[in-house]
């Protein structure tokens, strides 16, 4: 029970890592406050980890009227504030520089940055009038320490959300908060199953699992949600006490690489044909048990 009775915002958590988070949060002991967007799957969350141990809020992260409310919410039903998991965010429509669309762009920053700091300013001065030293942790990515290995719009935002990290734990580290950051490389999550590139088409998640294996420079692994969150998970204990303006890198040794993304076409085309082959052979079982099954009626 790394987080006993301790209380935590997740923002983004109706989905893919935050929820991950608010799963491993409570499994740890703490009580969970759900803050997205997407109301249904919120409230399905709460309900599948348990509403004595989570609840939802409906908050917009780029309203800070939303963002100071969801604070204040989170005060009133459990008493205080230990932890924040500033996670919410969205990747865009993936144009290059050369075609960028200026008002995405803002949108873009206006989630992914803009959304963070007022989590950070409303967090932070709950706990510092409360005399809480909390842990404020922000979902980065590989993209916030590297250029060319993600759309232009998102590098930059997850560039600015390390400058914010940095900033705050200086700043608010004269209250005895941490705040630190997790970057992960790609996991298979509606944000990268929906790519706006493939009209918002939803890719298999095992196929998308497959290329970003190839591309880790730690062979045989797999990134989920549950990893990122075991990081998460880590800042937000008692364990990392000592650490903050750290960035954990998640990435199978990626970005460390001189050799950013050293693969070819060929490495590439490996786990499609190996996901496609898997899929044909599933598929043709699946027809098989139902002709047989017809059959012996
Ligand atoms: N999946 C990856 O490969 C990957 C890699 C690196 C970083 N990240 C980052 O991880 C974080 C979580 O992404 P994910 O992969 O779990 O994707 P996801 O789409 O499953 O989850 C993102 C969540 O953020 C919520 N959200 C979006 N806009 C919001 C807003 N304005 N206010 C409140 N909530 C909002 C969405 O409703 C969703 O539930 C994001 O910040 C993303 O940039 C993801």
């Amino acid at each position: 029970m790394r987080l006993k009775d301790k209380v935590a915002i997740i923002t983004g958590a109706a989905s893919g890592i935050g929820e991950a988070a608010a799963r491993l949060f409570v499994e740890n002991g703490a009580f969970v406050v759900i803050a997205d967007i997407q109301d249904e799957l919120g409230d399905q969350v709460v309900s599948s980890i348990g509403p004595d141990k989570a609840s939802y809020i409906h908050c917009d992260v780029t309203d800070e009227k939303q963002v100071e409310e969801a604070v204040a919410y989170a005060l009133y039903k459990y008493g205080t504030l230990d932890i924040v998991y500033s996670n919410a965010g969205i990747v865009g429509s993936m144009r290059p520089i050369l075609d960028i669309d200026m008002n995405e762009f803002e949108n873009m920053i206006d989630v992914n940055v803009c959304g963070g700091a007022a989590m950070i300013k409303h967090a932070g001065r709950a706990m510092v009038a409360r005399k809480i030293r909390g842990s404020i942790i922000c979902t980065a990515s590989a993209t916030a320490i590297r250029g060319g290995i993600g759309p232009i719009d998102y590098t930059t935002s997850k560039h600015a959300i390390l400058g914010l990290v940095h900033s705050a734990s200086f700043e608010l580290g004269s209250y005895g908060i941490r705040v630190n950051c997790v970057s992960p490389i790609t996991v298979a999550t509606p944000l990268t199953c929906k790519l706006p590139v493939f009209n918002n088409f939803c890719l298999d998640p095992e196929l998308i699992e497959a290329f970003a294996s190839v591309t880790l420079n730690l062979k045989g692994m797999v990134l989920k949600a549950k990893d990122v969150a075991e990081a998460a998970l880590f800042l937000a204990s008692e364990e990392s006490s000592c650490i903050s303006g750290h960035n954990i890198v998640i990435d199978g040794g990626l970005t460390c690489t001189s050799n950013i993304y050293p693969i070819d076409y060929v490495t590439l085309v490996i786990p499609f044909l190996r996901w496609s082959v898997h899929k044909c052979i599933s598929k043709c079982t699946s027809i098989l048990a139902v002709c047989k099954s017809y059959l012996t009626t």
